[in-house]
Order: structure tokens, then C-alpha cells, then sequence
């Protein structure tokens, strides 16, 4: 059997790299004062389908939807969805935990699965993971203000140099307030009018229902005609504008580099205001590294109160390919010592001292801090040596002999040298 299109096993030592994206991600978001939050990985279709919008392409053709089994033949079935990004999520969990209620800002940052039914392609998968954070509260606490943008931005660009990530860019833009984007979609939808029939199937589709989404549109042909629609910039009431002005001041302040990308929309209904992704061009066709925006509106799309939010998303999958690609190739971890028993495979009684004795000198070695690997004192002496070169410093030799003597052999691989050290001082020697 096979892992399903779309999903993949990670294994060592690649895994050691999405740890240390993990171990990272988690130390900068503690200097930012984040918590982290843990939502479930499946919630009811109703809260993606209100939140991240009907007409997205997530919710229209990518989710993992099924009908739960009613608990009762008068009960309707409910309709779970795996979710397809965490935003909706940490918003419910927001609302049902009245977390506004304490009157400050809610920072909440999460990582884990995400799912989604897209084509499959280098950086895109159907299970891959993200790591976001959320900065949500009531206006009192300051959501709205400019300076929370500008300070998630900023706190991106800190991440993404402590990974070690180099070249990459920060493209922002404003979608205006919900007034800002009824005014601009009526300018765009008299704009297309004339020209969508000469626009892709999904365009012209798009033209009518959410003419939003056309700017997305990938299709080269299309490219020259969208280029000429008008921009949401020219849409933008004064508090918009002068929000969006307070960002880009903000961050030239902190010397953050940024570029404008007019048709920035993202493929969410929920944003407001500030969006912006990080893009890195090692990455090919998916080259968003992360995502995010201002969501002033979501709360109360989804049945709760007044709570202004900014946030973003990160796809861990394409920090590994970006780092592993940067780095030629993840280094294996060597242990620091093989301990390789040395017995007699047809003499049962002694091949289980010589196994015994090397299990308890894992142990006090191990205990010191040290990374140890056990072989078996069945296998060959040739044989320890070979798997100890693999996987190893440093091979530690111990046969009945030894264990007697209490002076044990040490090969250190890097030199060749083969060294005699008494067993009280073999955690000293392998350390140093
Ligand atoms: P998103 O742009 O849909 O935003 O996803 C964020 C990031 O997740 C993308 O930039 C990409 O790196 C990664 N990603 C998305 N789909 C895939 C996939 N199929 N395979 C691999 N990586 C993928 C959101 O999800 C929003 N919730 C972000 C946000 C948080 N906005 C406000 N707060």
C-alpha cells in the first residue's frame, strides 16, 4: 500500500530540519509574546463555508467534506470538513471562549496539518502543514490599529532571517474596508463587462459571481487585459488609505524592504485592509512561502462580536524546500559512540551478558547526555564496524573480556586511532 496522492511520509534526517523550523518559529513568537493554540483538525462545513467564503476556490472545490453519522434517525447528519487553514478555526475558538471578554489582545499562534484537494505539484500538497499566528481582540485593545500590521510584518521578516531563509520578498496591498470592495467590485464588474468574453472559462465565470477573484487568475493571455482593470487602490476611502500609509511608515521605520503588488487580493473572502504574502523565487510555480492579511469582518461573519484581527500562515513544507535547496543537502546526526557487544551467536548465555552489559553502559552513557547507538553481540565484528562508521563517532568495543577488565577499546572514525580508556572515564573521553 501506498500513501495517498497528495500526502507524504517525512523521514529523518529530514524531520531534523522541520523541527528546527518549529524550534525557531516557536522561540521568536515567545519574544513576541504569542501563546500557542491547538484547535481540532475538522470542524463543521458551516464555519469554512461563512468564513473563508462560498466562492473561494477552497471552499467551492478543495475541502475534505463528508457527512458525520447522525447520533439519533430523527437527528440531521452533520457536515465536517478537514480543515483547509486555521484562521476560521482560531476565530470560532475565540468566540466560544469569550476571549474578548478579557478586554486585551488575543496573540495565538498555531502549527500542524491543513488540507486541501488541490492538483499536486512541488510545494503543493493535499495534507501539508502550517505554522500561523493570530492577533485578534476588541477595538479597545488597540486590533485595528496600523501599528499591528506592521509589527507582524516585521516579526515575518525576524523569522524568516533566523531560519536562515535568504531572498526573499515581501509584496503587500490594501483590499480596503467591506465599503471599499462593494465600490470596487461595481468598478470592476462595468470594467469586465466588455472585455470577460475574451477571458478564460473561470474568468468569465468569475466576472459575474466574485470579479474579486479574477485578479488571481494565472492564465497568461489573460494577463494583458487584466493588467488594464482598474486598481482597488483607487477604490480606497481616506481611512483606508491613511491605515495603509501608517503600515508602509511603520515598517520603513523598522527598515523592513516591502514592494506594492496591486493585485494582492488573496484567495480569501475574509481579508480586510492590509494583505500580503512573502514570496521566494527558488520555489517555481508555488512560490508563496506564506500569506496573510487583516480579517476586520470574520468574527462577525461567523456569529460573534466586533473583533478586528491580522494574522498570517506559513507553508512549512516550502521553508523545508527552501532551506534544503539553500543547503545542498540535511546532514545525518551522527550519535557519539556505536557500543558494539561483542559475543558468540551460537553461545546463548554469553551473547545475553555481553548484550545485558552493553545495555546498562547505553544507559549510564546515555545519562550523561550522551547520543549513543546499541548493535547486537550476534553480529560480526566487521559487521559493528561498518554500521558503527555509518552512524557514529566513535565505536566502544565490549566482550567478555572487557567487561572483566573494565578497560574498554575506543575507535574514534574522524583520526583511526584506537585507544584503550577505563569505563569510569569513557563518558569524559567520548564527550571530549
Ligand atoms: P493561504 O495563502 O491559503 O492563507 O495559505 C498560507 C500558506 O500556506 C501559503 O502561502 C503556502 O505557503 C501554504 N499552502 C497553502 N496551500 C498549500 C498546499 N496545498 N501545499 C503546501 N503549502 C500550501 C491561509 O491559509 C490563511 N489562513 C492565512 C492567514 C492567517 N490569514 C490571516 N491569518
Amino acid at each position: 500500500m501506498k500513501a495517498v496522492r497528495g500526502t507524504r511520509d517525512l523521514l529523518p534526517p529530514e524531520t531534523a530540519l522541520w523541527n528546527h523550523i518549529e524550534a525557531t518559529a516557536r522561540a521568536v513568537f515567545a519574544r513576541y509574546n504569542f501563546g500557542e493554540i491547538r484547535t481540532p483538525v475538522f470542524e463543521d462545513t458551516g464555519l469554512y463555508a461563512r468564513g473563508v467564503g462560498e466562492e473561494t476556490d477552497i471552499v467551492s472545490k478543495e475541502m475534505y467534506t463528508w457527512e458525520d453519522r447522525a447520533r439519533a434517525q430523527s437527528e440531521k447528519a452533520q457536515s465536517l470538513t478537514l480543515r483547509p487553514e486555521n484562521t476560521a478555526g482560531v476565530v470560532r475558538a475565540y468566540i466560544e471562549h469569550k476571549l474578548g471578554e478579557t478586554g486585551q489582545l488575543q496573540k495565538l499562534y498555531y502549527m500542524g496539518p491543513q488540507f486541501r484537494r488541490e492538483r499536486p505539484q512541488k510545494g503543493r500538497y493535499r495534507q501539508f502543514s502550517q505554522i500561523g499566528a493570530e492577533v485578534i481582540g476588541p477595538v479597545s485593545a488597540g486590533s485595528e490599529s496600523p501599528l499591528r500590521d506592521a509589527e507582524v510584518l516585521e516579526m515575518l521578516a525576524t523569522l524568516l532571517d533566523e531560519l536562515g531563509i535568504t531572498g526573499w520578498t515581501l509584496e503587500i496591498n490594501s483590499v480596503g474596508s467591506a465599503a471599499d470592495r462593494v465600490r470596487y467590485n461595481e468598478a470592476l464588474r462595468a470594467a469586465l463587462a466588455p472585455v470577460a468574453p475574451q477571458l478564460c472559462e473561470d474568468c468569465q465565470r468569475r466576472a459575474v459571481t466574485n470579479p474579486l477573484r479574477v485578479l488571481d487568475c494565472k492564465v497568461p493571455a489573460d494577463q494583458a487585459i487584466i493588467e488594464t482593470l482598474p486598481r482597488i487602490a483607487d477604490s480606497l476611502d481616506e481611512d483606508s488609505l491613511a491605515h495603509f500609509a501608517a503600515v508602509t511608515t511603520a515598517l520603513d521605520a523598522a527598515q523592513v524592504p516591502y514592494t506594492r503588488n496591486h493585485r494582492l487580493v488573496r484567495g480569501l473572502d475574509y481579508y480586510t485592509r492590509t494583505t500580503f504574502e512573502f514570496t521566494h523565487n527558488g520555489l517555481g510555480a508555488q512560490n508563496a512561502l506564506l500569506g496573510g492579511g487583516r480579517y476586520d469582518g470574520l468574527s462577525e461573519a461567523i456569529g460573534g462580536p466586533k473583533a478586528p484581527g491580522i494574522g498570517f500562515a506559513m507553508g512549512e513544507d516550502r521553508l523545508v524546500l527552501t532551506l534544503l535547496a539553500q543547503e545542498s543537502a540535511t546532514k545525518q546526526v551522527l550519535a557519539d559512540a556505536y557500543i558494539a557487544p561483542l559475543g558468540d551467536a551460537r553461545d546463548a548465555a554469553a551473547l545475553a551478558r555481553v548484550n545485558a552489559a552493553g545495555l546498562a553502559l547505553a544507559r549510564e552513557l546515555r545519562h550523561t547526555g550522551l547520543y549513543i547507538e546499541l548493535g547486537d553481540g550476534s553480529f560480526r565484528l566487521k559487521k559493528s564496524f561498518e554500521t558503527a562508521d555509518k552512524t557514529a563517532r566513535a565505536i566502544v568495543i565490549l566482550g567478555e573480556d572487557e567487561i572483566k577488565s573494565g578497560i574498554l577499546t575506543v575507535k574514534t572514525f574522524s583520526t583511526g586511532v584506537q585507544t584503550k580508556v577505563p569505563r569510569a572515564e569513557l563518558a569524559t573521553f567520548l564527550a571530549e
